[in-house]
């Protein structure tokens, strides 16, 4: 009884496999999928035409008569979802289109074409890929996922996942041959961002499917502890910009404390630094500026917003480029270091000399390797400046500019050493204090020779005594 039935169990499966083999399809829910029915034989015209879905009847018919026939599943509002062009059947391809493809449109179909007295039967599986994500637009931390659902599911299938068309290989993919779906689960970052596609593989036959994923967040700056670049005493802008549309709540920013990632110093922003939005802002621009940069601004700065409910923070680092210079009197050279307040990116310095004609156009002219440039004051003629400019392995960093004070300021005759100076000062004041000294003296001996005047005889005799007195005090200094 059992072999009985187990034989007649082995004589199904060889029949149905014998009588046609089941043609795999895949196509992406949303597009066209075309369900291939192709004859040797050819005939002019086949006599009848019919496509049916298993345990749904029939799709499509086309009678001997030439009249063709909807399933009324297929038709919506007068129009048809299936097609079968018939410009291809003297080809002898009867294959249906199906547009607009939906989930539960996967399944098995079968194409029967009757050419006179010959019947030919194709089966063809259709398999619906879809993509779908929790949020099209998550906010940045969030919990996100893709999951990839195939209608019906291949059992046995090999699921691949791409982002942006390069693998996605991660611990987070949940896919299982037993589970009739694939789901990648993380915390919603910038590198989700992009085009997802699932990659079915599946006896040879290859489907694929893709839903677009936009993180939203900061974009800008892109990543963490960007550094910015700026030249003391220049203006400069601190980025902080949001995905566009979003209002972050309570946004600010912060100064960190140095060798710190997350401790701010309350209350220590400098200045100069501006963080109110002017009227051409977006409410997701949040960039702050500092007019004048001093060299103690430099260090870390954290701008942050709170977006439905999630505290976002992005930290970037302030920059400060300055020159020192050092002049030589001896030498009559001016010697100039590059200075940054971090170099940890800064792989080269070059020196330019910019030069200006009659009409103040720009010249770049000489230029020297290295942190430090020692320029001789003697050969500067023309107004000139010397640009330092710093690079990164990317290029340029930035630029600050050093201008060559007048040359008779560095010729050696008026030295602005500081000791010299007070020299200086101290000479003038001396010489200041005899000048009032004399005019003193001389407005006395001249109010005596008024008073002389009235009384001739005594002029001699006031000027003797007192004479006489200035040269005994003189002689008790002495003393
Ligand atoms: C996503 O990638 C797939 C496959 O690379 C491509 O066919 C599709 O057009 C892309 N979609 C978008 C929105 O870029
Ligand atoms: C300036 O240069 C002199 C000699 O060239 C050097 O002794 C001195 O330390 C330098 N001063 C600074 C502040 O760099
Ligand atoms: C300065 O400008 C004038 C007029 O614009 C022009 O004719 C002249 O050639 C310029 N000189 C230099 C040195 O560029
Ligand atoms: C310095 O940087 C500014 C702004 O990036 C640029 O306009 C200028 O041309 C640069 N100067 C030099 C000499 O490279």
């Amino acid at each position: 009884m059992f072999i009985a039935n187990f034989l007649k169990y082995l004589l199904y499966i060889f029949s149905t496999g014998a009588r046609c083999e089941v043609i795999e399809v895949f196509a992406e829910a949303g597009s066209q999928a075309v369900l291939p029915c192709k004859s040797n034989t050819l005939f002019p015209t086949p006599s009848t035409i019919v496509w049916s879905k298993d345990n749904e009847g029939t799709v499509w018919r086309k009678q001997k008569s030439g009249l063709q026939y909807w399933g009324s599943n297929w038709v919506k509002k007068g129009i048809q979802r299936v097609q079968c062009p018939h410009y291809q059947f003297e080809r002898g391809d009867y294959s249906l289109q199906i547009n607009d493809l939906k989930e539960n449109d996967g399944g098995v179909y079968s194409c029967r074409v009757t050419l006179g007295n010959i019947v030919s039967e194709n089966v063809v599986r259709l398999r619906i890929i879809k993509v779908s994500v929790s949020q099209s637009f998550p906010i940045w931390g969030s919990d996100v996922s893709v999951t990839c659902d195939v209608t019906p599911w291949p059992y046995g299938a090999s699921v691949q996942w791409m982002l942006n068309n390069n693998l996605f290989v991660s611990r987070s993919i949940i896919s299982n041959r037993n589970t009739p779906k694939s789901t990648v689960r993380e915390k919603a970052t910038a590198r989700l961002t992009g085009n997802w596609t699932c990659v079915v593989g599946f006896k040879g036959k290859e489907g694929r499917a893709s839903a677009v994923l936009s993180v939203q967040g900061f974009i800008q700056p892109s990543t963490d502890n960007t550094k910015v670049y700026v030249a003391v005493g220049s203006a400069v802008t601190l980025p902080c910009v949001f995905s566009p549309g979003l209002t972050p709540s309570s946004p600010g920013w912060e100064k960190l404390k140095p060798g710190s990632l997350f401790k701010p110093i309350p209350g220590h922003l400098p200045l100069s630094f501006s963080q109110s939005l002017s009227s051409s802002q977006h409410s997701w621009d949040r960039s702050a500026s500092l007019k004048e940069v001093g060299f103690e601004d430099e260090g870390r700065y954290r701008c942050s917003g709170t977006l439905q409910g999630q505290r976002l923070t992005r930290n970037m680092q302030l920059v400060v480029a300055k020159i020192n210079s050092n002049i030589s009197k001896k030498k009559g050279s001016v010697t100039l270091t590059c200075q940054l307040s971090d170099t940890t990116e800064v792989t080269d310095y070059e020196w330019v000399q910019v030069t200006y004609d009659v009409n103040g156009t720009q010249s770049v002219g000489s230029s020297h390797k290295g942190k430090t440039l020692s320029i001789s004051s003697m050969s500067e003629e023309k107004r000139s400046e010397w640009t330092c400019r710093f690079y990164g392995k990317g290029g340029i960093l930035g630029n600050i500019t050093y201008h060559v004070p007048l040359m008779s300021g560095l010729s050696g005759q008026k030295q602005t050493n500081s000791s010299h100076n007070t020299a200086a000062v101290i000479g003038l004041s001396f010489l200041l204090v005899i000048l009032l000294l004399i005019l003193a003296q001389m407005y006395k001996n001249h109010q005596r020779r008024k008073k002389a005047f009235q009384y001739p005889a005594m002029e001699t005799i006031v000027h003797n005594i007192s004479n006489e007195r200035e040269e005994r005090a003189k002689r008790q200094v002495k003393k």
